[in-house]
């Protein structure tokens, strides 16, 4: 029988690379013009490490984790986000000592257990950008203002930035009670989930999928409209930011995201064409993550895009270029040297190619001609004793003779990388 891939967990062919690396080499250069630099982080990390910072109450924690005992008995997890993890790094190598502010990327893959769909897989993708260290609303506007930017630079273009503040423990606290009190008098219409989440986190309802739960929560109360003075002067702040650059958003005031360490501003972007998973992107605030997990009381913000839900709604790439050469031979000796040649040139960064299969030179030119191979060389007896190559232009349907002891070097000059990069 054969083996497949794992439920949820996808292969990425040659033929899509080109637009993943397009998306990559776009973030990266985009991250580091604003500042970020890369970090690399585990794959495992203590379960601990994302019950206590995502939140108890969420799905994630309470249903989607990859978590598992090693074999020295503890509880490992694999990353479902990397919020938790970069921060846990830089609690971890002190680097906030290094400066008040840090900014940090990453580049990964992600696993949660959901039910695989359209945009929805249990291994992904992000691109993840952190900023520890200011509380300003100014960085707040900066990070979605470049979250927008990279998404359009990627090829994005019918997608809207959505804005809700979540406010601080101390306006959630009173919110809570309210929502609270508003959920006890429609307990018969909620979901056996949302009952117990209106005893322990009542703000995860908003956050449910089922019908029912929805349809309560469109009368529910909302946080905007319990927000502390700090916490609404920021979230005023945060929007006349946006307004002075120039980045279009509307308020969602039903957002709350799917992980409790949000604090103020939460956001998401939504994409046209991308079904019931139409978020590409993420982020908030998170004033309390980093002294939560035992570090310095220093703010943090930041945002994830999903790679794989952003390539489904930007257009793709074409798959990357066949061999610039095929060298077409005839008989032993032939063969011989193709194979000499074919390395010195592959060596010196020319795609080379031939057969290996003994066919007949007509079927390794059919061959060529089916990768549409730009150059093919022939190279028969006839050639080797007239000391003379063909070198055809498939394209222009021209051919020239290379004389064959300097084949290697001709064909160096003739296509190397500035001709290659012409083509
Ligand atoms: P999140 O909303 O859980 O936030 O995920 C961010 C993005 O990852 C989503 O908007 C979506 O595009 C993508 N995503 C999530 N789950 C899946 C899935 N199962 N399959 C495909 N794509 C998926 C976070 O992860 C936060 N750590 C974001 C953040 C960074 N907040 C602050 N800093």
């Amino acid at each position: 029988m054969v083996v497949k891939a794992v439920r949820g967990f996808s292969d990425i062919l040659p033929e899509e690379i080109l637009t993943w690396r397009k998306v990559e080499e776009e973030a990266r250069r985009v991250l580091e013009a604003f500042g970020f630099r890369e970090i690399r982080i585990p794959v495992l990390e203590r379960t601990e490490l994302f019950a206590r910072s995502i939140g108890g109450e969420t799905d994630i924690v309470q249903k989607e984790m990859y978590s598992f005992l090693d074999r020295g008995g503890d509880s490992v997890t694999l990353r479902p986000e990397a919020t938790a993890s970069i921060a846990r790094a830089y609690i971890e190598h002190r680097l906030y000592s290094r400066d008040p502010e840090v900014r940090l990327y990453f580049i990964g893959p992600m696993f949660r257990y959901e039910r695989p769909q359209k945009g929805r897989l249990r291994q992904f993708h992000q691109i993840n950008a952190e900023v520890f260290g200011v509380a300003h609303p100014m960085v707040d506007a900066e990070v979605m203002a470049l979250l927008v930017l990279l998404l359009s630079r990627c090829g994005l273009t019918e997608h809207e930035l959505q804005i809700n503040s979540l406010g601080c423990p101390r306006c959630r606290e009173g919110f809570r009670e309210t929502l609270k009190a508003f959920l006890e008098e429609r307990t018969r219409k909620l979901c056996q989930d949302c009952l117990r989440r209106k005893e322990r986190n009542p703000l995860r309802v908003f956050d449910c999928k089922v019908k029912g739960c929805q349809e309560v929560m469109e009368e529910a109360p909302l946080l905007e409209d319990h927000l502390c003075d700090e916490c609404k002067d920021h979230f005023l702040q945060v929007r006349s930011y946006l307004e002075e650059l120039k980045v279009p958003y509307s308020v969602n005031p039903r957002m709350v995201r799917g992980l409790d360490y949000y604090t103020k501003t939460a956001f998401e972007v939504v994409a046209k064409g991308l079904g019931a998973q139409k978020a590409v992107a993420a982020g908030g605030r998170y004033d309390n993550l980093i002294a939560e997990l035992g570090g310095p009381e220093v703010p943090g913000i930041g945002f994830a895009i999903g790679v794989e839900r952003l390539l489904l709604v930007i257009p793709s790439l074409p798959p990357p270029p066949p061999p610039l050469l095929f060298i077409a031979t005839l008989g032993d000796e032939a063969e011989r040297i193709a194979f000499r040649w074919c390395y010195e040139l592959k060596a010196s960064g020319i795609t080379a190619a031939m057969d290996h299969r003994r066919r007949s030179l007509k079927s390794q030119l059919r061959r060529a001609d089916k990768l549409e191979i730009p150059y093919v060389a022939i190279i028969g007896e006839e050639e080797i004793s007239s000391g003379k190559v063909i070198l055809r232009d498939m394209r222009q349907g021209s051919q020239q003779n290379i004389p064959l002891d300097t084949f290697v070097q001709e064909i160096r000059e003739r296509l190397g990388p500035s001709v290659h990069e012409a083509l």
